[in-house]
């Protein structure tokens, strides 16, 4: 089975940024998509500003950060993004639509070998596999916030995912240095079904008044050794994303899903959480302060 060398990340939001690191990191060329004029090479600088900050730790050499600069390639459309690449990595908004559309135009412009994997937390790969009529080479890849930390990489496989797809997707996690675990395809999978329960059951206690976000979170980190309490990782993870799963996994899976009320003003409102610098908390330089008063 041959290596994974050119990859394409279709997103440069958060995760598209982050998995972007990773690639490049592992040796693969790594072209980062966005379509927002001058989002790429945004997302490319942060990552450079992340490579360096990691030389100054000493966790990563010279040579493997300028090897990790030179493999990322900032590009604006899915035909430069996808040309000649063994995988492609959808990071796109957690929408069906948007999703097919743009896996659809990669699967036009990649070679009939590359994988088509998707970072969804929750959407069906076997509707995308449908959708784009190749199911046999769509994969679920799904990558955790923050991804050049996080150790899972999540594979899912939808009904129609051929097994030499899943085989080389157990071979780029060992590539990329990261744990596979291989789900089937449920709404929710594995880590995204219990994920978002916890977080929304702590938006709900936060309705209620129960205790305060910091004191709430405070009981999961010590009490029971989360890293990061439910309304902090809610604001790393972002509110909108959230906010898209338990709507679908409201609707494909039950009532448990039901989104806070809370959770969708916020979201409204345009608090997102880190990413905008407000959500539970309030963020600044990438560090969450004390909450605004509720
Ligand atoms: N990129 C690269 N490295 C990063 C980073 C980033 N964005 N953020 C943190 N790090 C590194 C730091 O540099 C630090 O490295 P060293 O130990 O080598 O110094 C290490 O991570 C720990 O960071 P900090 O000391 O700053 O802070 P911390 O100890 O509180 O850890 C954390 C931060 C890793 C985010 C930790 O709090 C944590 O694990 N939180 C839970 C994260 C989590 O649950 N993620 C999953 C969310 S769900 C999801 O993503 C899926 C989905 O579909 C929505």
């Amino acid at each position: 089975m041959s290596a994974i060398r050119t990859v394409g990340v279709l997103g440069a939001g958060t995760m598209g940024q982050g998995i972007a690191q990773v690639t490049a990191t592992a040796g693969c060329a790594t072209r980062l998509l966005d379509a927002a004029p001058g989002k790429a090479e945004q997302a490319v600088g942060g990552i450079r500003a992340q490579l360096d900050k990691l030389v100054g730790k000493g966790k990563l050499t010279q040579e493997q950060r300028d090897r990790a600069v030179a493999a990322l390639t900032p590009v604006t459309d899915v035909s430069s993004a996808c040309r000649d690449v063994d995988l492609v990595i959808e990071s796109a908004p957690e929408n069906m639509d948007l999703k097919a559309k743009l896996l659809g135009e990669a699967l036009a412009a990649a070679p009939p070998s590359a994988l088509l994997g998707s970072n969804t937390s929750s959407l069906s790969l076997t509707e995308l596999g449908t959708r784009l009529g190749a199911a046999d080479r769509v994969v679920g890849l799904h990558f955790f916030n923050p991804p050049p930390v996080m150790e899972l990489l999540e594979i899912v496989r939808g009904i129609g995912t051929s097994e030499d797809t899943v085989e080389r997707a157990l071979a780029f996690a060992a590539q990329i240095g990261k744990t596979p675990i291989v789900v089937r395809d449920f709404p929710g999978f594995a880590t995204s079904r219990l994920g978002v329960v916890l977080g929304a059951e702590a938006i709900r206690m936060l309705e209620a008044g129960v205790a305060s976000a910091v004191d709430i979170d405070r009981a999961m980190e010590l009490g029971y050794r989360h890293p990061m309490g439910p309304l902090k990782l809610t604001d790393l993870v972002g509110l909108d994303v959230r906010l898209a799963i338990l709507d679908h996994l409201h609707k494909e899976v039950g009532e448990q899903f039901r989104a806070p009320p809370l959770l969708r003003q916020m979201v409204r409102a345009g608090k997102l959480g880190k990413k905008t610098g407000e959500g539970f908390y309030v963020w600044k330089d990438g560090v969450a302060q004390a909450p605004k008063a509720r």
